[in-house]
């Protein structure tokens, strides 16, 4: 099927001005870089705020966007990717637990692209367990420039698919199951969920509001979304918060081996700061 007959089926005129102007606006807004191959993408995804407006183009829906503050916020969530589960790279959890014992004055793990909570839950899981409590002196930091990703977050709420694959110790201590209309449900316990603390942070934006340094940070699966040089830099400044023991937890597609001025390799994806003689 050719680019024309896709064009006639579409509800709205998506033409590529369209196209490139979505494009700058979410790597100014956000950092994000996407490809030639995501037009079908944006278009659906686009198409769905643009009929809950009530407008009748793109061109219009990206005027609006330029003035308006909340929809700008509808926007990103809009094109965000947010696939995550819990206990995903499973060797970065048993790491996480390692670096604990090692590290028992541990006090700050931020989570940075947390999505729809199942990375920081897993993170407070493994902190409960190391410490054998709920009350410990870790704060996880759970962030993501994504507001409805996070309101799912806050919820806790997941289907009961998808703890399948977590121990039935976990299930049992960390989950709370839902019944009759909600027996498909699961929720993470109350305790578990007032360990974690979530925010709306953009990793693009200058500044993040941390005035303390962070032991561990999880940055994973979300730098691929970056250009290479908002990587480096999201990197670099990650690395200044971090604690100079401190540990880099990146994704599985994420490689930061050739930046030794910034990180050492110290396991799959596991890195640590590289700090200069004045502590930056
Ligand atoms: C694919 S998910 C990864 C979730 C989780 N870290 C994992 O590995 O399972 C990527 C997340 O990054 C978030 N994200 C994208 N750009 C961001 C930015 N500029 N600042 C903060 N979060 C961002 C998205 O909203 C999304 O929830």
């Amino acid at each position: 099927m050719g680019a024309v007959a896709i064009q006639n089926e579409r509800e709205f005129v998506f033409k590529r001005a369209d196209f490139d102007k979505v494009r700058a606006s979410l790597m100014q807004k956000a950092g994000i870089r996407l490809t030639e191959a995501k037009d079908g993408l944006v278009y659906s995804r686009l198409a769905k705020r643009i009929r809950a407006l009530g407008l009748s183009s793109f061109a219009e829906y990206l005027d609006y966007v330029e003035s308006s503050k909340a929809e700008q916020e509808q926007f990103i969530n809009a094109l965000t990717t947010n696939l995550t589960s819990f206990f995903r790279e499973p060797h970065h959890f048993d790491a996480l637990a390692d670096y604990l014992q090692a590290h028992p004055q541990t006090t700050t793990i931020w989570c940075a692209a947390s999505s729809t909570g199942e990375e920081p839950y897993s993170i407070a899981m493994v902190v409960a367990e190391a410490f054998g409590s709920f009350r410990t002196p870790v704060k996880i930091i759970a962030s993501d420039i994504d507001s409805n990703v996070l309101a799912t977050a806050r919820e806790g709420v997941y289907p009961l698919k998808s703890i399948e694959r977590i121990s039935h110790v976990r299930r049992q201590q960390f989950f709370h199951r839902g019944r009759g209309a909600n027996s498909d449900k699961v929720r993470v316990v109350k305790e578990l969920r007032d360990m974690v603390q979530f925010r709306q942070l953009n990793l693009h934006q200058a500044d993040w509001g941390f005035n303390q340094p962070v032991d561990i940070v999880f940055c994973r699966n979300v730098m691929i979304y970056f250009d290479k040089e908002t990587q480096l830099k999201v990197l670099a400044r990650m690395v200044r918060l971090l604690k100079p023991d401190g540990l880099y937890v990146a994704g599985h597609s994420e490689n930061f081996n050739h930046q030794s001025h910034l990180v050492t390799p110290i396991g799959k994806t596991l890195y640590r700061p590289v700090k200069a003689a004045n502590g930056e």
